[in-house]
């Protein structure tokens, strides 16, 4: 498989520069040198705690936001730069909150019509085949088309937005959280509805939530976040299988058994460190169990540790390879 989108030291600060009276904005740092390769076909799992930057990486990835710092290249063409529009339709997203993500003031076919309109420049009978095509491919009513957002459930306001990006004609989607805010049966449907899409239309998955269980039954690879870095990654059933990181870990023991009480990641472990006073050496030290003297001065990089050049971990004590 080859890498498509190329995702190289990205960082995103937020804050910071000088207010008018000359005192200085405290800034944060949600996302700070995340490298990551996406491959064709994959489905990227990005798994870890509200808070540690999940989203901020999304938004960058589908150019809703700009990186401080970093390069997002799909294939080899530089997102980050200008003339990235023509490209950006091959990058879709779609959110957590499916209801309001959705233009209150907008029928499903206006919503569903401009990405055609501006993105793909499609005329009307263009666009009434691929309307018909996109409501057969999510098992929408096409008499829903004239209604409202307001007038869903979520469940079905997701498959709208899923709708919605596939539009465009992507070739990778961002799914941010997208059956978090779902009750657990609808969970499932979209799940599979997700799973035959990909596969019907060669698409591409990063697949966002802090759900471990969800990015276990979906990704291929997985990528585990904290406090705004990428602390491990590794393909699914390495990782399932035996965690490098002490945060994967702690994750992993705090699951429950699938189909049980849902997870909620990082459980009652304890908090992620203040994003406005960063610690120095390794985020995850006062939390961890493998901690030495060491890791409050060293800031672990992400490499390779003896499991094989996919599987890596940012630590300078990971979990033993037995
Ligand atoms: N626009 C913003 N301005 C200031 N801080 C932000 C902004 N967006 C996100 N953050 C901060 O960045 C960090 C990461 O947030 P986010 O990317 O939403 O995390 P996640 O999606 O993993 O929950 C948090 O500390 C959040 O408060
Ligand atoms: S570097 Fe040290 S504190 Fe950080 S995760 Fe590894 S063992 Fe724990
Ligand atoms: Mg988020």
């Amino acid at each position: 498989m080859s890498d498509m989108l190329e995702i190289r030291d990205l960082t995103r600060r937020f804050g910071g520069g000088r207010t008018i009276f000359g005192t200085t904005k405290p800034q944060l740092t949600a996302v700070r040198g995340v490298s990551l390769d996406l491959k064709r076909g994959e489905t990227l799992g990005i798994v870890g705690e509200s808070g540690c930057g999940k989203s901020t990486l999304a938004r960058m990835l589908v150019g809703l936001d700009r990186p401080s710092e970093g390069a997002i290249r799909l294939d080899g063409k530089d997102l980050t730069e200008g003339g990235a529009k023509a490209l950006a339709a091959r990058v879709q997203y779609v959110f957590q909150d499916p209801v309001s993500s959705l233009n209150p003031r907008h029928t499903i076919r206006q919503i569903l019509e401009a990405p055609m309109k501006h993105l793909l420049r499609l005329n009307g009978s263009e666009r009434k085949k691929r309307l018909a095509d996109l409501c057969e491919a999510v098992n929408l009513n096409p008499d829903f088309l004239v209604r409202y957002p307001h007038e869903f459930s979520g469940g079905q306001a997701q498959r709208i937005g899923i709708a919605r990006a596939l539009a465009a004609e992507p070739d990778v989607v961002v799914l941010d959280e997208p059956v978090s805010a779902l009750d657990v049966s609808v969970q499932a449907q979209v799940l599979n509805l997700l799973d035959r899409l990909k596969r019907e239309r060669d698409l591409t998955y990063v697949f966002i939530s802090h759900d471990l269980a969800v990015i276990e039954s979906v990704a291929t690879r997985v990528a585990v976040m904290y406090f705004g870095r990428v602390v491990e990654t590794a393909p699914s059933r390495k990782l399932f299988a035996a965690p490098l990181h002490p945060y994967t870990d702690l994750l992993l023991n705090s699951a429950p058994v699938p189909g049980k009480q849902r997870l909620r990641a990082g459980g009652d472990t304890g908090e992620l460190p203040d994003p406005y006073n960063p610690p120095s050496g390794c985020a995850f030290a006062e939390r961890c169990p493998r901690v030495e003297e060491d890791c409050r001065r060293i800031d672990p990089p992400l490499e390779a540790k003896a499991r094989g050049d996919d599987h890596r971990a940012a630590c300078l004590h990971p979990l033993p390879a037995d």
